[in-house]
Protein backbone atom coordinates (compact mmCIF):
# COMPACT_ATOMS: atom_id res chain seq x y z
CA UNK A 1 0.00 0.00 0.00
CA UNK A 2 0.67 3.91 -0.25
CA UNK A 3 3.44 4.93 1.82
CA UNK A 4 2.30 8.81 2.87
CA UNK A 5 5.63 10.10 4.13
CA UNK A 6 7.39 9.54 0.91
CA UNK A 7 6.80 10.10 -2.84
CA UNK A 8 5.77 7.62 -4.97
CA UNK A 9 6.67 7.50 -8.84
CA UNK A 10 3.95 7.89 -11.31
CA UNK A 11 3.84 8.57 -14.80
CA UNK A 12 1.42 10.99 -16.63
CA UNK A 13 -0.72 9.37 -19.00
CA UNK A 14 -3.09 11.71 -20.33
CA UNK A 15 -3.26 16.00 -21.00
CA UNK A 16 -6.83 17.62 -21.27
CA UNK A 17 -6.61 21.56 -21.59
CA UNK A 18 -9.72 22.78 -18.99
CA UNK A 19 -9.17 26.70 -20.03
CA UNK A 20 -6.28 28.89 -20.88
CA UNK A 21 -4.63 28.73 -17.08
CA UNK A 22 -6.20 25.00 -16.24
CA UNK A 23 -5.32 21.99 -17.38
CA UNK A 24 -6.22 18.12 -15.55
CA UNK A 25 -4.10 15.60 -15.49
CA UNK A 26 -3.89 11.76 -15.63
CA UNK A 27 -0.92 9.98 -13.50
CA UNK A 28 -0.57 6.08 -13.04
CA UNK A 29 1.86 4.45 -10.61
CA UNK A 30 4.73 2.48 -11.85
CA UNK A 31 4.61 0.25 -9.16
CA UNK A 32 1.92 -2.28 -10.32
CA UNK A 33 0.45 -3.21 -7.20
CA UNK A 34 -0.17 0.77 -6.37
CA UNK A 35 -1.63 1.01 -9.21
CA UNK A 36 -4.13 -1.78 -8.56
CA UNK A 37 -4.58 -0.63 -4.89
CA UNK A 38 -4.05 2.84 -4.54
CA UNK A 39 -7.06 4.56 -2.95
CA UNK A 40 -8.78 7.70 -1.05
CA UNK A 41 -11.63 9.28 -0.53
CA UNK A 42 -13.60 11.94 -1.96
CA UNK A 43 -12.52 15.34 -0.27
CA UNK A 44 -8.68 14.21 0.26
CA UNK A 45 -5.90 15.62 -1.14
CA UNK A 46 -2.57 14.73 -2.21
CA UNK A 47 0.88 16.10 -2.74
CA UNK A 48 2.56 16.38 -5.85
CA UNK A 49 6.46 16.53 -6.31
CA UNK A 50 8.11 17.91 -9.61
CA UNK A 51 11.51 16.70 -9.48
CA UNK A 52 13.99 19.41 -9.10
CA UNK A 53 11.41 22.40 -8.47
CA UNK A 54 9.43 21.90 -5.56
CA UNK A 55 5.80 20.27 -4.47
CA UNK A 56 2.29 21.32 -4.16
CA UNK A 57 -0.90 20.45 -2.69
CA UNK A 58 -4.05 19.25 -5.07
CA UNK A 59 -7.14 17.75 -4.65
CA UNK A 60 -8.04 14.26 -5.90
CA UNK A 61 -10.07 15.22 -9.01
CA UNK A 62 -11.98 12.15 -9.61
CA UNK A 63 -13.56 9.97 -6.71
CA UNK A 64 -12.79 6.32 -5.57
CA UNK A 65 -15.45 4.87 -7.72
CA UNK A 66 -13.51 6.26 -10.70
CA UNK A 67 -10.15 5.41 -10.03
CA UNK A 68 -8.46 4.01 -12.96
CA UNK A 69 -5.86 6.74 -12.99
CA UNK A 70 -5.51 9.48 -10.23
CA UNK A 71 -6.59 13.07 -11.76
CA UNK A 72 -5.69 16.33 -10.87
CA UNK A 73 -7.11 19.80 -12.45
CA UNK A 74 -4.27 22.53 -11.40
CA UNK A 75 -4.53 25.76 -12.22
CA UNK A 76 -0.84 27.84 -13.51
CA UNK A 77 -0.17 30.56 -10.27
CA UNK A 78 3.18 30.05 -9.63
CA UNK A 79 6.71 28.04 -9.74
CA UNK A 80 5.40 24.49 -9.09
CA UNK A 81 2.27 24.80 -10.79
CA UNK A 82 3.74 26.34 -14.13
CA UNK A 83 6.84 23.07 -13.95
CA UNK A 84 3.34 21.08 -14.16
CA UNK A 85 2.17 22.58 -16.91
CA UNK A 86 4.89 22.13 -19.00
CA UNK A 87 5.01 18.13 -18.43
CA UNK A 88 4.09 15.99 -21.36
CA UNK A 89 2.76 12.25 -21.65
CA UNK A 90 4.77 9.72 -20.01
CA UNK A 91 6.79 12.67 -17.77
CA UNK A 92 7.61 11.51 -14.45
CA UNK A 93 6.32 12.65 -10.92
CA UNK A 94 6.28 11.87 -7.47
CA UNK A 95 3.00 11.59 -5.36
CA UNK A 96 2.48 11.58 -1.56
CA UNK A 97 -1.29 10.47 -0.15
CA UNK A 98 -3.82 10.69 0.49
CA UNK A 99 -4.31 13.09 3.20
CA UNK A 100 -6.61 15.12 5.03
CA UNK A 101 -10.41 13.72 5.86
CA UNK A 102 -13.22 13.59 3.34
CA UNK A 103 -16.88 14.49 2.69
CA UNK A 104 -19.02 12.87 5.15
CA UNK A 105 -21.55 10.43 2.39
CA UNK A 106 -22.20 8.64 5.23
CA UNK A 107 -24.30 11.43 7.01
CA UNK A 108 -25.48 12.79 3.86
CA UNK A 109 -27.27 9.68 2.97
CA UNK A 110 -31.47 10.43 2.10
CA UNK A 111 -30.78 14.44 1.68
CA UNK A 112 -30.71 16.55 -1.20
CA UNK A 113 -27.32 17.63 -1.83
CA UNK A 114 -26.83 21.28 -3.28
CA UNK A 115 -22.77 21.72 -4.67
CA UNK A 116 -21.97 25.30 -5.15
CA UNK A 117 -18.56 25.33 -6.81
CA UNK A 118 -16.59 28.86 -8.06
CA UNK A 119 -13.59 29.18 -10.50
CA UNK A 120 -10.84 26.36 -9.75
CA UNK A 121 -13.14 25.26 -6.68
CA UNK A 122 -14.85 22.91 -9.30
CA UNK A 123 -12.45 20.51 -8.87
CA UNK A 124 -12.67 19.79 -5.48
CA UNK A 125 -16.16 19.56 -5.94
CA UNK A 126 -15.78 17.18 -8.85
CA UNK A 127 -15.20 14.03 -6.81
CA UNK A 128 -17.78 14.16 -4.48
CA UNK A 129 -20.21 15.29 -7.38
CA UNK A 130 -19.43 12.04 -9.16
CA UNK A 131 -19.13 10.02 -5.86
CA UNK A 132 -22.82 11.14 -5.64
CA UNK A 133 -23.49 10.39 -9.07
CA UNK A 134 -22.31 7.33 -8.49
CA UNK A 135 -24.46 6.53 -5.22
CA UNK A 136 -27.22 8.10 -6.78
CA UNK A 137 -29.99 6.26 -4.57
CA UNK A 138 -28.55 7.36 -1.61
CA UNK A 139 -29.84 10.73 -2.35
CA UNK A 140 -32.43 12.89 -3.37
CA UNK A 141 -32.58 15.93 -5.59
CA UNK A 142 -29.03 16.87 -6.26
CA UNK A 143 -28.23 20.56 -7.98
CA UNK A 144 -24.85 22.07 -9.27
CA UNK A 145 -24.19 25.31 -9.32
CA UNK A 146 -21.18 26.60 -11.24
CA UNK A 147 -19.73 29.86 -11.56
CA UNK A 148 -16.84 31.36 -13.41
CA UNK A 149 -15.02 34.81 -14.54
CA UNK A 150 -16.52 34.37 -18.19
CA UNK A 151 -17.18 31.34 -20.48
CA UNK A 152 -13.47 30.54 -21.39
CA UNK A 153 -13.00 29.81 -17.36
CA UNK A 154 -16.24 26.91 -17.38
CA UNK A 155 -13.93 23.39 -17.06
CA UNK A 156 -14.79 19.95 -17.16
CA UNK A 157 -17.51 21.09 -20.29
CA UNK A 158 -17.74 17.22 -21.05
CA UNK A 159 -18.08 16.42 -17.43
CA UNK A 160 -21.47 19.34 -17.32
CA UNK A 161 -22.91 17.72 -20.30
CA UNK A 162 -22.81 14.18 -18.89
CA UNK A 163 -24.13 15.80 -15.20
CA UNK A 164 -26.84 17.56 -17.21
CA UNK A 165 -28.14 14.66 -18.93
CA UNK A 166 -28.60 12.83 -15.58
CA UNK A 167 -31.84 12.20 -13.83
CA UNK A 168 -33.47 14.21 -10.93
CA UNK A 169 -29.83 16.02 -11.37
CA UNK A 170 -30.17 19.82 -11.97
CA UNK A 171 -26.99 21.67 -13.28
CA UNK A 172 -26.97 25.93 -13.34
CA UNK A 173 -23.93 27.42 -14.84
CA UNK A 174 -23.07 31.28 -14.14
CA UNK A 175 -20.18 33.96 -15.67
CA UNK A 176 -19.51 36.95 -14.42
CA UNK A 177 -19.41 38.06 -18.06
CA UNK A 178 -20.99 36.54 -20.71
CA UNK A 179 -20.56 36.35 -24.36
CA UNK A 180 -22.43 36.11 -27.66
CA UNK A 181 -22.84 32.27 -27.55
CA UNK A 182 -23.62 31.89 -23.86
CA UNK A 183 -26.88 30.53 -23.25
CA UNK A 184 -26.83 30.11 -19.36
CA UNK A 185 -27.04 32.41 -16.50
CA UNK A 186 -24.87 35.72 -16.20
CA UNK A 187 -24.63 36.67 -12.32
CA UNK A 188 -22.87 36.12 -9.27
CA UNK A 189 -22.86 32.74 -7.66
CA UNK A 190 -24.58 34.25 -4.09
CA UNK A 191 -27.37 35.86 -6.11
CA UNK A 192 -28.11 33.20 -8.84
CA UNK A 193 -28.38 30.92 -5.68
CA UNK A 194 -30.81 32.85 -4.42
CA UNK A 195 -32.78 33.61 -7.63
CA UNK A 196 -32.74 29.51 -7.36
CA UNK A 197 -33.98 29.58 -4.16
CA UNK A 198 -32.91 25.72 -3.51
CA UNK A 199 -35.20 24.08 -0.23
CA UNK A 200 -33.28 24.08 2.68
CA UNK A 201 -35.17 21.42 4.51
CA UNK A 202 -33.19 18.02 4.12
CA UNK A 203 -30.44 19.86 1.90
CA UNK A 204 -26.70 19.72 2.51
CA UNK A 205 -24.78 22.54 1.03
CA UNK A 206 -21.45 22.04 -0.19
CA UNK A 207 -19.33 24.85 -0.86
CA UNK A 208 -15.73 25.41 -2.87
CA UNK A 209 -14.49 28.54 -4.11
CA UNK A 210 -12.33 32.14 -3.13
CA UNK A 211 -12.88 33.29 -0.05
CA UNK A 212 -15.03 35.92 -1.43
CA UNK A 213 -17.44 33.80 -2.86
CA UNK A 214 -17.84 31.84 0.25
CA UNK A 215 -18.20 34.69 2.42
CA UNK A 216 -21.43 35.72 0.58
CA UNK A 217 -22.50 32.41 -0.48
CA UNK A 218 -22.29 31.48 3.17
CA UNK A 219 -24.69 34.60 3.61
CA UNK A 220 -27.49 33.65 0.71
CA UNK A 221 -27.52 29.85 2.62
CA UNK A 222 -28.17 31.34 5.29
CA UNK A 223 -31.09 33.68 4.33
CA UNK A 224 -32.32 30.87 2.51
CA UNK A 225 -32.54 28.86 5.95
CA UNK A 226 -29.93 26.80 5.77
CA UNK A 227 -28.16 25.74 9.31
CA UNK A 228 -24.43 25.83 10.11
CA UNK A 229 -24.93 21.98 10.45
CA UNK A 230 -26.04 21.40 6.59
CA UNK A 231 -23.44 23.56 5.02
CA UNK A 232 -19.64 22.01 4.30
CA UNK A 233 -16.65 23.48 2.77
CA UNK A 234 -13.59 22.64 2.03
CA UNK A 235 -10.48 24.72 2.55
CA UNK A 236 -7.06 25.91 0.60
CA UNK A 237 -4.03 26.75 3.11
CA UNK A 238 -0.65 26.81 2.17
CA UNK A 239 0.66 23.32 3.06
CA UNK A 240 4.39 21.81 3.47
CA UNK A 241 4.21 18.62 5.23
CA UNK A 242 0.37 17.36 4.81
CA UNK A 243 0.77 15.55 8.01
CA UNK A 244 0.07 17.97 10.71
CA UNK A 245 3.64 18.00 11.81
CA UNK A 246 5.30 21.87 10.30
CA UNK A 247 2.34 24.08 11.70
CA UNK A 248 2.69 25.71 8.28
CA UNK A 249 -1.96 25.15 7.95
CA UNK A 250 -3.22 25.79 11.19
CA UNK A 251 -5.92 28.63 12.04
CA UNK A 252 -6.22 28.46 15.47
CA UNK A 253 -6.64 25.42 16.94
CA UNK A 254 -7.27 23.77 13.55
CA UNK A 255 -4.91 22.08 11.07
CA UNK A 256 -6.25 22.07 7.55
CA UNK A 257 -4.43 19.55 6.55
CA UNK A 258 -5.21 16.84 9.31
CA UNK A 259 -8.78 18.28 10.54
CA UNK A 260 -9.53 19.09 7.45
CA UNK A 261 -9.97 20.23 4.56
CA UNK A 262 -13.43 19.40 4.86
CA UNK A 263 -15.42 21.29 7.40
CA UNK A 264 -18.99 21.69 8.41
CA UNK A 265 -19.82 25.59 8.50
CA UNK A 266 -20.40 25.20 12.32
CA UNK A 267 -16.84 24.04 13.28
CA UNK A 268 -15.65 27.31 11.29
CA UNK A 269 -18.38 30.27 12.36
CA UNK A 270 -16.29 31.46 15.29
CA UNK A 271 -13.11 31.33 13.60
CA UNK A 272 -11.56 35.15 12.60
CA UNK A 273 -12.94 37.17 10.14
CA UNK A 274 -9.64 37.00 8.15
CA UNK A 275 -10.79 33.06 7.35
C1 LIG B 1 -6.00 20.96 0.17
C2 LIG B 1 -5.64 21.75 -1.08
C3 LIG B 1 -6.15 21.36 -2.29
C4 LIG B 1 -5.83 22.09 -3.45
N1 LIG B 1 -6.34 21.64 -4.63
C5 LIG B 1 -6.04 22.32 -5.74
C6 LIG B 1 -6.52 21.85 -7.01
O1 LIG B 1 -7.20 20.82 -7.09
N2 LIG B 1 -6.19 22.54 -8.11
C7 LIG B 1 -5.41 23.69 -8.05
O2 LIG B 1 -5.15 24.28 -9.11
N3 LIG B 1 -4.94 24.15 -6.89
C8 LIG B 1 -5.23 23.49 -5.74
N4 LIG B 1 -4.72 23.92 -4.55
C9 LIG B 1 -3.85 25.12 -4.55
C10 LIG B 1 -2.43 24.73 -4.94
O3 LIG B 1 -1.86 23.95 -3.88
C11 LIG B 1 -1.57 25.98 -5.15
O4 LIG B 1 -2.05 26.68 -6.27
C12 LIG B 1 -0.11 25.59 -5.40
O5 LIG B 1 0.43 25.15 -4.18
C13 LIG B 1 0.67 26.77 -5.92
O6 LIG B 1 2.01 26.36 -6.03
P1 LIG B 1 3.04 27.15 -6.94
O7 LIG B 1 4.41 26.71 -6.53
O8 LIG B 1 2.68 27.01 -8.35
O9 LIG B 1 2.78 28.64 -6.52
P2 LIG B 1 3.71 29.57 -5.58
O10 LIG B 1 4.86 30.02 -6.41
O11 LIG B 1 3.95 28.90 -4.27
O12 LIG B 1 2.69 30.75 -5.28
C14 LIG B 1 1.99 31.47 -6.28
C15 LIG B 1 0.92 32.32 -5.62
O13 LIG B 1 -0.14 31.52 -5.11
C16 LIG B 1 -0.26 31.66 -3.70
N5 LIG B 1 -0.55 30.34 -3.17
C17 LIG B 1 0.19 29.24 -3.29
N6 LIG B 1 -0.43 28.19 -2.72
C18 LIG B 1 -1.58 28.65 -2.22
C19 LIG B 1 -2.65 28.03 -1.52
N7 LIG B 1 -2.69 26.76 -1.22
N8 LIG B 1 -3.70 28.81 -1.17
C20 LIG B 1 -3.71 30.12 -1.47
N9 LIG B 1 -2.73 30.74 -2.14
C21 LIG B 1 -1.67 30.01 -2.50
C22 LIG B 1 1.04 32.22 -3.24
O14 LIG B 1 0.91 32.95 -2.03
C23 LIG B 1 1.41 33.11 -4.42
O15 LIG B 1 0.72 34.30 -4.39
C24 LIG B 1 -5.00 23.22 -3.38
C25 LIG B 1 -4.47 23.61 -2.15
C26 LIG B 1 -4.78 22.90 -1.01
C27 LIG B 1 -4.18 23.29 0.29
S1 LIG C 1 0.85 21.24 6.31
FE1 LIG C 1 2.19 20.85 7.98
S2 LIG C 1 0.88 21.04 9.69
FE2 LIG C 1 -0.48 21.16 8.01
Amino acid sequence: MSNIYSPNMARVVEIRNETSDVKSFCFEFIDPELRQNFTWKAGQFLILSVFGVGEATFTFANPQTRKQFVECSIRKVGLVTEAIHELEVGDTVGIRGPYGNWFPFEEFKGKNLLFVAGGIGIAALRSPIEYSLDTRGDYGKITILYGARSPMDICYKDKIAEWQNTDNVEVALTVDRGNDEWQHRVGLIPVILKEMNPAAENTVAIICGPPIMIKFTLKALAELGFADDNIVTTLEMKMKCGLGKCGRCNIENLYICKDGPVFYYSQLKNLPEEY
